[in-house]
């Protein structure tokens, strides 16, 4: 990918530039958790967007984006925001690292990447995580991790729509090969946790149902609002519960009659997953898959009965991991589509995933892709 990305810029551009990278991620569990001040427990894998970057002297930052064959020119102020949906994720980086003090000028890139997109393994965050990286690098701005996650996530925001929390922009900057990383959203704490499922007899893989159903990003704001609401009723009662992590099921079922059943729902099942995390950190400790599996499947269940952001592709998924008698499985990710992540049994691995993979094909009509899980590095510069 790196040749094909330099002899692109060099046909277009002329020369040279610097090579960044950053990751994709998975997520073992944790999920809706990040906005809501919680715990997530994501780790990078080894799928990157990688962009070639050099400064060119102008107001104007031109970008070739080469697994779309497109191309766009765009200014560094706000009035400058280019039509493309796909530029507006190196667009908002620009602008957010402006709005942070940061002083960028004009720059040429060519970027490439082999994160799925749709699959819920954070592609976007993987392009913005390399910009954000490659920038502060090239224009020497000194901004360190966490303000390269926050810029990310603030483009996000401001510029593509979603309300998203700090998890995917996180892994893809701090990820670290063999390590994922428990990270407490309201402290911003964080710490790796050596993970060797192999070492235990366990792989990790990805199912990608390849749907991406309707615009996801409205639902997932809608989310979002749901668990504002429950809380802005429990701190009626509790007024130090700033974030549904400050609330647990009694403070929730004291509210139960002033919300509606939906919202006490969305709450509960937050309020749960956030308990499930803790529980999977304390199971890796001691290398007890079997409970980090059953961890992953009522996940699994709140998100598709309590969260509703399943469907029925993952579902299905799902219910052929239970079949199978996999150690846990579930859908990952903002949901409406994109992959389950299943723990499997070595000895199980082959016939579930053949056996998966060809039901799902019998009752959809399309083949799920299958990616093995590499816990990898994320940001960084490319030698
Ligand atoms: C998306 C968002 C993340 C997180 C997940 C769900 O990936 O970008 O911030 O909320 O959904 O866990």
């Amino acid at each position: 990918m790196t040749a094909r990305i330099a002899s692109a810029f060099a046909a277009r551009f002329g020369g040279e530039g610097t090579l960044y990278a950053s990751a994709g991620r998975i997520n073992l569990i944790g999920e809706h958790t990040d906005y809501n001040g919680g715990f997530v427990l994501p780790g990078a894998v080894d799928c990157s967007i990688t962009a070639m970057m050099r400064p060119n002297g102008t107001k104007f930052v031109r970008v070739r984006a080469l697994d779309l064959d497109a191309e766009t020119v765009f200014g560094l102020t706000e009035e400058d925001k280019p039509d493309e949906a796909w530029a507006h994720y190196v667009f908002g980086v620009c602008r957010e690292i402006r709005k942070c003090g940061g002083s960028i000028g004009g720059f040429d890139a060519v970027f490439a990447g082999d994160v799925p997109s749709g699959a819920g393994m954070s592609s976007s965050a993987a392009l913005e995580s390399a910009f954000a990286y490659g920038l502060n690098d090239l224009f020497a701005l000194g901004i360190d991790r966490f303000g390269l996650a926050r810029i990310g996530q603030a483009t996000e925001h401001n510029y593509c729509g979603v309300q998203c929390g700090i998890m995917d922009q996180f892994a893809s900057v701090f990820g670290r090969r063999g390590n994922l990383i428990r990270l407490d959203c309201r402290s911003m704490e964080y710490s790796y946790f050596p993970f060797d499922p192999q070492s235990h007899g366990y792989w990790l893989v990805l199912l990608d149902s390849t749907v991406k159903h309707e615009l996801a990003d409205s639902p997932y704001n809608r989310r979002r609002a749901s668990c504002e609401r429950v809380v802005e009723a429990i701190r009626r009662r509790c007024p130090r519960v700033e974030l549904l992590r400050d609330a647990d099921m009694r403070m929730l079922d004291q509210v139960r009659s002033e919300i509606t059943d939906e919202d006490y729902r969305r709450a509960r099942y937050v309020i749960g997953e956030n308990e499930r995390v803790l529980r999977v950190c304390d199971a890796l400790e001691r290398g007890d898959y079997e409970t980090v599996g059953r961890m992953m499947y009522l996940s699994h269940d709140g998100l598709r009965d309590d969260y509703e952001v399943s469907c029925e592709e993952l579902d299905f998924l799902n219910g052929q991991a239970r079949s199978f008698d996999v150690a846990g499985s579930r859908m990952m990710g903002g949901g409406f589509g994109g992959c389950t992540i299943n723990l499997v049994r070595e000895e199980l691995y082959d016939d579930f995933v053949a056996g998966a993979c060809k039901a799902f094909t019998d009752r959809f009509g399309h083949e799920p892709k299958v990616y093995p899980v590499v816990i990898s590095d994320g940001a960084r510069r490319v030698e």
